[in-house]
């Protein structure tokens, strides 16, 4: 099985960013914790990051051609904007889940939308760092 987990803007900021809401633990923290992970369970799993828009609908076509199993997207702010990347998912139809290490439903308006979600089966929202692990998980059972 092999998983793309693809991060959006700002995630290569964890650890900066906003402590309060995101943690004190870093973009590498998570890579680290991820590919631990995926050894354990024998997966085999490329994780890329983006500030940009276009780069992530690349990542997301490219995983196409690559037979990719399962995606795992953080579209970062572009949750709430991007039907760019909402059309890339629909485009490609590998499974995806959709992870927020906050509580998006609990923070401001502009956050309850989110396009990928039409697409996404699973969602899963303020579990932290943990987030993409149940979402490998739940990939795995899919597969
Ligand atoms: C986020 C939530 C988004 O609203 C925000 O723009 C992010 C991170 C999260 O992981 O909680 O950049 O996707």
């Amino acid at each position: 099985m092999k998983i793309l987990v693809l991060n959006g803007p700002n995630l290569n900021m964890l650890g900066i960013r906003e402590p309060d809401i995101y943690g004190s633990s870093t973009y590498d923290d998570l890579i680290s914790l991820i590919k631990s992970h995926c050894k354990e369970k024998g997966i085999e799993v490329e994780c890329l990051q983006s500030n940009h828009e276009g780069v992530l609908v690349d990542y997301i076509q490219q995983a196409f051609f690559d037979k990719v199993d399962g995606i795992v997207i953080n579209p970062g702010a572009y949750t709430h904007t991007s039907v760019a990347l909402l059309d890339a998912l629909k485009a490609v139809q590998i499974p995806a889940v959709e992870v927020h290490i906050s509580k998006v439903n609990e923070r401001e308006a502009f956050r309850q939308i989110s396009y990928v979600s039409y697409y996404c089966s699973k969602t899963i929202t303020g579990k932290g760092f943990d987030g993409y692990i149940e979402a490998i998980d739940y990939l795995g059972t899919l597969a």
